[in-house]
């Protein structure tokens, strides 16, 4: 297996569906909300692909809100059999890299309470408890923590990422970590990333018209 990242395009929102209900239960985007999404102008939506069968393997987005100062991860999930493959891992520093190339300066989310493996990975990465959203989710009422990563372009998250990459490139498994590599002497080149635009072109040129009905949730 090949992990590699490229953005999210209309044509995996069918194996997104078969990974999507299963990763997030009732509660799970549908495949109109993705649609949505990749026609949202501040969303920017990711895939982890097998570059050897082209098999979807994981994807993950986040919205850049807030003055642009911050990417909020809208949605993290790995195919349930590539699981503990670090796919998780590779797609969050993607998302960590392409916000900070929108110019992000920190990143926010929300976990269920319960979700101890997603809370992990995020912990791992320096993601800070910044307070519990009640009831947030509507299936069972449950309550939502919401992290946060402060600042990281700070020398602490600079250390951590530089620490992780080289662990995930001595995988031997993960294509196209350079950019990671080299975090955060990025170029800046705001909301104009590559990827990004070229996901919600493939997404407008499908979309006759849609409403926005998303959940915002990871
Ligand atoms: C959360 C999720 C994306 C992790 O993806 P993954 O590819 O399996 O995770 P990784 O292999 O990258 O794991 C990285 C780290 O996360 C933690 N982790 C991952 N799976 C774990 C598990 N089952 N139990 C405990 N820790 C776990 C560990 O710290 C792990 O590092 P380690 O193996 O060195 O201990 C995946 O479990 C998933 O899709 N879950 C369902 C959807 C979801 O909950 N998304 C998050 C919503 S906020």
């Amino acid at each position: 297996m090949a992990v590699e990242i490229r953005s999210l395009n209309i044509s995996d929102l069918e194996e997104v569906m078969d990974i999507e209900p299963v990763a997030f239960g009732s509660h799970h985007w549908s495949y109109q909300s993705f649609v949505n999404e990749l026609n949202n102008s501040i969303g920017y939506y990711f895939a982890a692909y097998d570059s050897e069968t082209n098999e979807l393997l994981g994807y993950s987005g986040f919205w850049l809100v807030n003055g642009e100062e911050e990417a909020h991860v809208t949605t993290l999930a790995v195919h349930p059999e590539r699981r503990r493959q670090y796919i998780g891992e590779r797609l969050l520093i993607n998302d960590i890299v392409e916000a900070k190339k929108c110019g992000a300066r920190w990143l926010t989310l929300e976990v269920r309470m319960s979700n101890e493996t997603a809370q992990k990975l995020y912990y791992k990465y320096g993601f800070k408890n910044l307070g519990v959203r009640k009831h947030y989710y509507q299936d069972n009422d449950e309550d939502a923590l919401v992290l946060w990563t402060e600042n990281i372009e700070s020398p602490e998250f600079v250390k951590l990422m530089h620490e992780r990459v080289l662990y995930l490139k001595g995988k031997g498994t993960f294509v196209g970590l350079e950019s990671a590599e080299s975090f955060p002497e990025i170029k800046s080149n705001g909301k104009n990333s590559d990827a990004a635009k070229s996901s919600r072109k493939s997404a407008q040129q499908t979309l006759s018209h849609s409403t926005f009905n998303s959940a915002d949730e990871c």
